[in-house]
């Protein structure tokens, strides 16, 4: 860390930072706010939106705070007339390159409860975008007092691809910010999405402009989680949940011995969505599929609620204290019969550690055999 007589100057401030720290990084770690668009925390910085742009003293040009390194004695101004400027004609150009006809678009010169009231009533129809309410782009937009109507809307160019289990592509509302390439490739290393085509036909693609599901895709979802617009979003919960009716439950995913920490988003008391959290272990954000969309299981309703007996066959529901006498009387005459180790128990990830360890206490103390093994150690 460099000391205070030789630091980098943020609005006036003086901060020391680390070699190779960015003038963002230096810039969060003091609580500075610099929007962004495409930087994604743990891969390599791309420049590609500028919406991070600061004004340094001496520079010919507004440099991209996320990109360059901080320096001794480099003064910057993260808030500046120019760096405004610059950011609302990047934002205006992104709102006009897509399909981005949230509630930021129309909204100028019109009375404000009328341009609300208009927006509630389109909710839940394609006149409003899926993530309306969840999209950083809209946040800038309402930050820097700007909508899409500066420029000659772009018309879509690509079609929704819909087809996947999972994920709804919308190439209409991609601003090609590179997040979700860098998700895919730099943190998940699944390789199976790419820039393709050039210039005004860009177009991220998965195996040569295939759909995810003919892909190398794993339906991990790091890049819909990534996306900061409506371009990739979970096919369940597009247009059926709006972020502010859904409550955040702080979990561990119960799939394996990873661990991962997730937020189960749940709504009238069921789970519609699940994210990674983000900045924190094991996981850092990432999830596989089990652990972002294999949640249907917890409101089925085929789940099992009483226990069930074989019997010709077929099953018939029992009570509790039958179905255990059941199995206490049948282990202990397999056990008198064939002796200890021919019974193995196998338990689960889904239950929790106290009862994984009562199960293997039970297996070894009272069953007498070491055969009990669990799916999380795979
Ligand atoms: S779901 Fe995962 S594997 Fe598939 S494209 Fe997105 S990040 Fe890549
Ligand atoms: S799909 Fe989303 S994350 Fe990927 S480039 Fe487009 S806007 Fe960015
Ligand atoms: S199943 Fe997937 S999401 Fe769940 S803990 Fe394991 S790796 Fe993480
Ligand atoms: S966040 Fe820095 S260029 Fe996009």
């Amino acid at each position: 860390m460099t000391d205070k007589t030789d630091p980098i100057i943020i609005n006036g401030n003086r901060f020391a930072f680390e070699p190779g720290e960015t003038i963002l990084e230096v810039a969060r770690r003091n609580s500075i706010d610099i929007p962004t668009l495409c930087h994604l925390k743990g891969a390599s910085p791309t420049g590609a939106c500028r919406v991070c742009v600061v004004e340094v003293q001496g520079a010919r040009s507004l440099v991209a705070s996320c990109a360059m390194p901080a320096a001794p004695r480099m003064v910057v101004q993260t808030e500046s007339p120019k760096v405004v400027a610059a950011r609302r004609m990047v934002i205006q150009l992104l709102l006009a390159s897509g399909n981005h006809n949230c509630a930021v678009r129309g909204s100028d010169g019109r009375n404000w409860t009328d341009f609300q009231m208009t927006v509630q009533r389109a909710d839940g129809s394609q006149e409003l975008c899926p993530v309306w309410g969840d999209c950083r782009l809209q946040d800038l937009a309402y930050r820097y007092q700007v909508n899409g109507e500066r420029f000659e809307p772009t018309p879509p160019r690509y079609p929704i691809e819909d087809v996947n289990p999972f994920i709804v592509r919308d190439f209409s509302r991609c601003i090609q910010c590179g997040r979700c390439v860098q998700a895919c490739n730099e943190i998940q290393v699944n390789q199976a999405i790419h820039f393709g085509y050039r210039g005004s036909r860009s177009k991220i693609i998965a195996a040569g402009d295939r759909p995810y599901r003919d892909s190398d895709c794993i339906f991990c979802g790091e890049c819909v989680q990534a996306c900061p617009t409506g371009a990739l979003v979970e096919k369940d919960v597009r247009y059926t949940v709006r972020p502010w009716e859904a409550r955040k439950v702080r979990t561990t995913c119960s799939y394996c011995g990873v661990g991962c920490q997730m937020e189960l988003h749940v709504k009238d008391n069921r789970v519609v969505k699940v994210t990674g959290v983000e900045n924190t272990p094991p996981n850092f954000g990432s999830l596989c599929v089990k652990g972002r969309f294999g949640f249907d299981f917890i409101g089925s309703p085929e789940r099992l609620t009483r226990p069930l007996i074989k019997e010709n066959g077929g099953f018939r529901e029992s009570s509790w204290d039958e179905a255990l006498d059941l199995v206490a009387r049948r282990l202990g005459e397999i056990k008198a019969a064939s002796g200890p180790d021919s019974i193995g128990v196998l338990t689960s990830a889904r239950i929790t550690n106290e009862e994984n360890y009562i199960a293997q206490k039970f297996t070894r103390a009272v069953l007498k055999t070491n055969s009990i093994d669990h799916c999380a150690r795979l």
